[in-house]
């Protein structure tokens, strides 16, 4: 994966590149050789994370302060250095508020993306990797679901901004000869091995193994299981959480492809281990990692929740050669780790 056998380092702009997913992937191209700019308004995360991904890897980045709704800063990212590609992580990605506050996030969420495209092409971009989510496929008519399901009606605006963007850059590939693949998370948690990056937002985070986490630690007195009366083994929702690792790997996989000649113009990939775990799956094995006991209750089902969700991943395993390697275990060992070293270096 070393670009050492090339004349010419890449220059990738990763936007949102403080962010949780995007720190893990400025620390995966650094260790590949690339050179990373990071975008970034701070709106979700802190800029300690720049020296956090010096200390891990051992390289420079380069950060801009920028928000990316704003004409102006975009064009100046553009203006200042050549960039080979973008991976562009940078919305707001909270479910619930996107329901509360719709236009924040159609506005945050769509014009950044304009602005990448429109100030970016101008410059000569013609590659783009897009963050998008599981979300787009609802409650899947079959499982494992593939990129070929049907998109269902989104359960929320943010839900919709991942729909419309991937339909965006759909367009933008067929009309103006952009590169594009888009890459369908499924749940990411967990933390870098070093506990020196991981899931860090300014808001309180309302993910399950956050919430489990920060409970366990004391932040919190107890949790919600949101329902336990699904049509499931144990009555709990089932999800298919990777590795934010793996997930940051593949999109130097992504990366590759896209520096690649021949490849079709705009590509989707489901990005998940492809295996389903529920609810208790998760604070079982959490309880036995950590020996901690946690303090939960069972609540009402959470609006807008799918019951099972897990991925088909073949077509990432052939087409971006990559595969998820970390197990259940190794994901709430690093989460744990991580909320260790929070709390050890007093940060709420
Ligand atoms: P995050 O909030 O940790 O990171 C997003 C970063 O973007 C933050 O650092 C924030 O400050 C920045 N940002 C937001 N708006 C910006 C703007 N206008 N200009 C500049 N910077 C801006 O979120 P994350 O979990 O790392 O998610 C990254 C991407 O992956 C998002 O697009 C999200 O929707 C998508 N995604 C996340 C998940 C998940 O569960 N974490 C799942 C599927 C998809
Ligand atoms: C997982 C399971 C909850 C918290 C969200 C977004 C999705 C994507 C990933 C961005 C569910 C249950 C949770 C709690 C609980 N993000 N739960 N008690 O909802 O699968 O996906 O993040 O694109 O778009 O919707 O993730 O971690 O919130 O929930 O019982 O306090 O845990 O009901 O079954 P979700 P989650």
């Amino acid at each position: 994966m070393s670009l050492s056998n090339r004349n010419k380092k890449y220059r990738i702009l990763v936007t949102g590149g403080t962010g949780y997913i995007g720190s893990h992937t400025a620390v995966e191209l650094l260790n590949c050789g690339y050179d990373v700019v990071i975008a970034d308004n701070l709106a979700n995360s802190r800029p300690e994370v720049i020296n956090a991904i010096h200390k891990i890897t051992g390289k420079k980045t380069s950060f801009i302060k920028a928000d990316l709704c704003n004409t102006g800063a975009v064009k100046k990212i553009f203006d200042g250095k050549r960039i080979d590609a973008v991976i562009h992580f940078a919305a707001f990605k909270a479910v619930g508020e996107s329901v509360e506050q719709p236009l924040k996030y159609y506005r945050n969420n769509l014009l950044s993306l304009l602005n990448i495209l429109e100030l970016g092409m101008k410059a000569g971009l013609d590659k783009i990797v897009f963050s998008s989510s599981c979300s787009v496929y609802g409650e899947p008519d079959q499982l494992p679901v593939n990129e070929s399901a049907p998109l269902k009606k989104p359960e929320s605006p943010y839900g919709n901004t991942k729909q419309v963007s991937e339909q965006i850059l759909a367009d933008t590939a067929a009309a103006l000869g952009l590169r594009v693949i888009s890459l369908r998370y499924f749940n990411p948690v967990g933390a870098h091995p070093s506990a020196l990056i991981g899931e860090y937002p300014l808001a309180s985070p309302s993910n399950l193994v956050p919430v489990i986490t920060q409970t366990a630690i004391g932040k919190r007195k107890s949790f919600t299981v949101f329902g336990n009366d699904y049509d499931t083994s144990d009555g709990s929702c089932i999800r298919d959480y990777i590795h934010v690792v793996d997930l940051a790997k593949a999109h130097v996989a992504a990366l590759r492809r896209l520096f690649s000649p021949g490849n079709s113009r705009c590509e989707v990939f489901n990005l998940g281990t492809g295996k389903g775990h529920s609810v208790f799956e998760i604070i079982n094995t959490f309880e036995k990692i950590s020996g901690k006991k946690l303090p939960y209750k069972i609540g009402k089902r959470r609006p807008g929740d799918v019951v099972k969700v897990y991925a088909d991943t073949r077509l990432a395993n052939k087409k971006l050669k990559w595969y998820a390697r970390h197990t259940l275990e190794e994901m709430l060992v690093s989460a744990w780790k991580w909320e260790q070293a929070l709390a050890k270096n007093k940060i709420s």
